[in-house]
């Protein structure tokens, strides 16, 4: 097997079943596998085994002291009018100071819509079928537009999708932003191990890696070099999306207001959720701590509990949208003393080599693959906010091929959208009961990506258009 200390190292951790086949794989493979070897820490790996997969290891997250959260409520929901105004305008001196960059995080594997390719190129919009990429892309072009200073986008890609993320973007040339301000970088992988953490193999020259989570967007924000171009470039604040969700507004300058008046190092958006099954996480405060918890780690008793009033208890959903301190995340990024984002383990049916060298699908879970999350930054970050929204103005992601959350519920709801807003600036639509016109139409970003810009766009159209199917606002 030669002398590589490599390993030698994965020998002494208990994990010489790495390189069980290294003596028949050929140079190239040896390569190949000592460089995904290089990428582990064999120390994180053996903390995870002890803290996670222990038989003793407590089950999910603890509940112990759990409230309902704060937050900022919106104007159409007793907030105060004033005070978002004001915030909205620090918001826009932040933005015309160049001070945003976006940020999305697209490293996911969107296995449950079940389409092939990465997910940010899925045609989402109703009439001229945009991907969300292009959605993205003109929100932010004409974001840069609005405020006299383009911005940087960040876009944190997977192993797996990164060639044809960037690919993408090349083929429809970067959508009409400057190439030198999109940059799109890998995520972390980490190992998958069976139950006892041992590192499993999916060929004899490869290891069963996958994408840490999203919130190893922390890590590789630092690592790609984004958050030193960031600070070069005077910008200070992160806006951070999932790339499944088309309506989200990637620069918000009232939540960017709010951020900056409450001296926040992380804010988050939350609405309230639908119903109480819904699949959100919730903000929730523990021991004085804002956090996070996830749907599948909240009791269904807790999410149906409601208040004197009948509403929900734990009514804030968190749908994934946050600011970021460039600072902030470089300190989590460090994983300094007590700053490090935990794990999550979960249990998968994971296609491995056996111990005869035999690749083997599973029938049920046979391992664990540790995923972080951004929201657990939340607790460690300095007077973190939550803020609402409308849900019609932020959130309406696509998830499953069918049902909610599905390309079809994205659609209407992007109608309803160009509707409103239609309506609301004096053109003459119909809608039915459900808020939809009667026929596709569609508004393109760089026309108006939120009320705001939609309705100065629209006053200055010299002869408004007829309202009629297939209208398209470019
Ligand atoms: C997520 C949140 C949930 C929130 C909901 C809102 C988690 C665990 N839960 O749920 O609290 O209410 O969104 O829509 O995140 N991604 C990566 N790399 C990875 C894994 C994911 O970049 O390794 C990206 C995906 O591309 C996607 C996003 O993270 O943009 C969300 O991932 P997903 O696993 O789909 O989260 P949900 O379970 O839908």
């Amino acid at each position: 097997m030669g002398s590589y200390p490599l390993i030698e190292q994965f020998a002494r951790a208990g994990q010489g079943q790495v390189f069980a086949h290294f003596d028949r794989c050929s140079p190239l493979e040896q390569q190949a596998l000592l460089a995904e070897a290089a990428e582990i820490d064999l120390a994180e790996i053996a903390r995870l085994t002890r803290t996670l997969l222990a038989k003793s290891a407590g089950a999910g997250a603890s509940l112990d002291g759990l409230a309902p959260a704060p937050y900022e409520r919106h104007p159409s929901n007793g907030g105060d009018a004033a005070a978002w105004a004001r915030a909205k305008a620090a918001g826009e001196v932040a933005l015309t100071a160049g001070r945003v960059a976006a940020f999305t995080v697209a490293g996911g594997q969107g296995t449950r819509l079940g389409y092939d390719g990465p997910k940010g190129t899925f045609p989402v919009t109703p009439v001229l079928r945009k991907p969300l990429f292009h959605v993205f892309a003109e929100k932010i072009l004409a974001a840069g537009r609005r405020y006299g200073k383009p911005l940087h986008w960040f876009i944190m890609t997977s192993h797996a999708n990164h060639d044809a993320t960037e690919a993408f973007f090349a083929e429809h040339k970067w959508f009409g932003l400057d190439r030198a301000r999109v940059h799109c970088f890998r995520q972390g992988r980490m190992p998958a191990v069976d139950f006892s953490g041992k590192i499993l193999l999916e060929a004899p020259h490869a290891i069963a890696l996958s994408p840490d989570g999203h919130g190893g967007s922390l890590r590789a924000l630092e690592r790609s070099g984004a958050l030193d171009l960031m600070k070069r470039e005077g910008a200070d604040i992160l806006s951070y999306f999932q790339v499944d969700n088309p309506l989200v507004r990637c620069i918000d300058p009232a939540f960017i207001g709010w951020h900056l008046a409450r001296g926040s190092e992380m804010s988050s958006k939350m609405v309230t959720k639908a119903y109480a099954e819904e699949k959100v996480g919730h903000f929730c405060t523990q021991h004085g701590k804002l956090v996070v918890v996830e749907y599948s780690d909240l009791p269904m008793a807790m999410q149906r509990e409601t208040d004197a009033a009948g509403g929900l208890r734990y009514p804030a959903g968190n749908i994934a949208i946050h600011l970021l301190d460039r600072e902030f995340v470089r300190r989590m990024a460090s994983g300094g003393e007590g700053v490090a984002l935990p794990f999550h383990r979960a249990d998968k049916k994971i296609p491995c080599l056996d111990a005869a060298g035999q690749l083997v699908k599973p029938e049920k879970a046979n391992g664990v693959k540790f995923e972080m999350f951004v929201f657990d930054a939340i607790p460690f970050a300095r007077h973190p906010i939550v803020v609402e929204t409308r849900r019609a103005d932020d959130f309406s992601p696509v998830k499953n091929a069918e049902g909610v959350d599905s390309p079809q519920t994205c659609r209407d709801d992007q109608l309803r959208q160009f509707a409103r807003w239609l309506a609301a600036n004096g053109a003459a639509i119909e809608t039915d009961a459900r808020g939809l016109p009667g026929f596709p139409i569609e508004v393109s970003p760089l026309f108006g990506y939120d009320e705001d810009s939609f309705a100065d766009a629209w006053r200055r159209l010299a002869s408004k258009p007829a309202v009629q199917s297939g209208l398209v606002l470019a």
